[in-house]
């Protein structure tokens, strides 16, 4: 059998699983950086399962590198959209993801956006240490109330998007949500009101993405629903970066069409648009939603324990789903 290769090395007790596979590892040498394109195609070549990350383009050239034996690509994330899925099934390989065990981190970032992101947080810490001079005032730093009465728009509804829900209601926040699980049971226990994307975008003090990068879903929120947003309102994105239109946002923001915004993914990673670092209304993280330190290990975990599965021939753990459609906007 051939070896498994991971394109980056991973937490500790998830490379013990990994090494516990009892099949040769081969491991990209670089923990911070990802392999070179030509390292990749390289290194792939003979191995029986990938386990790649969302830096990692998994495409028809990368999979033919790879050759006849590879069974499984595991990427550690839950969005696979780095991955041609179609191009793996024609070739028989089976492609995972970890659902699941990222929820509760992922939503716990979402709101850590929308607190500072609302009351100004960011702001606030970066003008306290120009040393200014400062006095407790009526007028500094005001911001939005997140709690008791703000409405929440979640584009989006799934799992990552219901542990959000779960935390507006405890904010006695009202909440309105797309998605094709915003009229469930459990989103009615929370008090969310389904509604399509356009109410969303209408009503919503802050509006949370929680949609997957489908071809669908790119540049969903353009220039023409950023206008269609409160001017008071924030952007909170947390799920992938070209679901918004950057450019657009960058210029809402400066024109005041909407408030401010929260962003953990950016259109082109790394790279931000040049726009939005000068931005005061902007709080930006990079791409760190996932990045508990138990969460990380049950990522990790649940990919080894894909790759295992695959090749003890019992089939995928968590398979990534037959077909994504957009349920971000109905
Ligand atoms: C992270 O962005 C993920 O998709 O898990």
């Amino acid at each position: 059998m051939g070896h498994v290769y991971l394109s980056r090395q991973l937490t500790p007790p998830a490379m013990a699983a990994a090494s516990a596979l009892g099949v040769p590892l081969v491991v990209h040498d670089d923990p911070d950086r990802p392999p070179s394109r030509e390292q990749l195609l390289r290194d792939v070549r003979g191995a029986a399962a990938l386990i790649t990350l969302l830096t990692d383009r998994v495409d028809d050239e990368l999979l033919r590198a790879a050759g006849s034996d590879l069974a499984v690509v595991a990427n550690l994330a839950v969005g696979y959209d780095n991955i041609d899925v179609a191009a793996a099934r024609s070739r028989g390989v089976a492609v995972t993801n970890t659902p699941g065990v990222l929820d509760e981190a992922s939503a716990d970032c979402a709101f850590a956006l929308i607190l500072a992101t609302a009351r100004r947080i960011v702001e606030a810490d970066r003008f306290l240490r120009t040393g200014t001079d400062w006095i407790w005032g009526p007028q500094s730093f005001v911001g939005l109330d997140v709690s008791g009465g703000a409405t929440l728009g979640i584009v989006g509804l799934g799992r990552i998007g219901m542990a959000v829900a779960r935390r507006a209601a405890a904010f006695n926040m009202r909440i309105l949500a797309s998605g094709s699980r915003a009229s469930s049971e459990e989103a009615a226990a929370y008090g969310v009101e389904p509604a399509d994307l356009e109410r969303v975008l209408a009503e919503s003090d802050v509006v949370s993405l929680h949609c997957p990068l489908t071809p669908q879903t790119h540049h969903l929120i353009d220039a023409g629903r950023l206008a269609a947003m409160k001017p008071t309102a924030i952007l909170v994105n947390t799920a992938r970066g070209p679901v918004v239109d950057e450019a657009a946002l960058v210029q809402a923001l400066r024109d005041g069409v909407i408030a401010a915004a929260g962003l953990d993914v950016y259109e082109r990673e790394p790279q931000l648009h040049p726009g939005l670092r000068s931005l005061e209304n902007v709080v930006l993280l990079p791409h760190i939603a996932s990045a508990g330190r138990a969460t990380r290990d049950a990522m990790g975990e649940l990919a080894v324990a894909n790759v295992r599965s695959v090749l003890a021939g019992e089939g995928p753990r968590t398979p990534v789903p037959e077909s994504v459609g957009s349920s971000a906007t109905s």
